[in-house]
């Protein structure tokens, strides 16, 4: 289950990853924004971060205008990896290296074609497994 939220900068890039993920036959969960109204990103970075930390969703994916403000909430959360990606190298590295269990884009900043690209190699490359990295990941959360 891949928790999705957006707000209204990230909203019609969303409806495309949407669209995207149903034709894959992958299923997700919609925790919001409904509407290009102005709303606050705080507020579905945390849903999905939650949801996400509490595994009732493995991966999530979040959209706002930059992609930062949404970003740096959902990465207020232990256990949180969530990598702010506009290229497939980067989308692909995160998951190899840091294991990044939530991406993040910018609706302002990247075009669906891309954007869709950039999911598919989030959602489709798996953790190294390599001990360097586990043992990076593991002293995030260190004092
Ligand atoms: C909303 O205008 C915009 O500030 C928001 O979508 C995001 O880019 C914040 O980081």
């Amino acid at each position: 289950m891949i928790a999705l939220g957006c707000d209204h900068g990230g909203f019609e890039l969303m409806q495309e990853v949407k669209k995207h993920l149903k034709e894959r036959g992958l299923e997700f969960k919609d925790f919001g924004t409904d509407s290009t109204a102005s709303c606050d990103y705080p507020v579905y970075a945390k849903a999905v971060a939650k949801a996400v930390q509490s595994g009732e969703c493995e991966k999530g994916i979040l959209i706002c205008g930059t992609g930062i403000g949404i970003s740096i909430t959902a990465n207020k959360f232990k256990g949180i990896r969530c990598a702010l990606c506009h290229d497939c190298f980067s989308a692909e590295a995160t998951r190899l290296h840091n294991d990044a269990n939530v991406l993040a884009m910018g609706g302002r900043v990247v075009g669906p074609g891309l954007a869709l690209k950039i999911v598919d190699t989030f959602l489709d490359t798996p953790f190294s497994e390599e001990e360097r990295h586990k043992r990076r990941i593991a002293m995030i959360d260190e004092k």
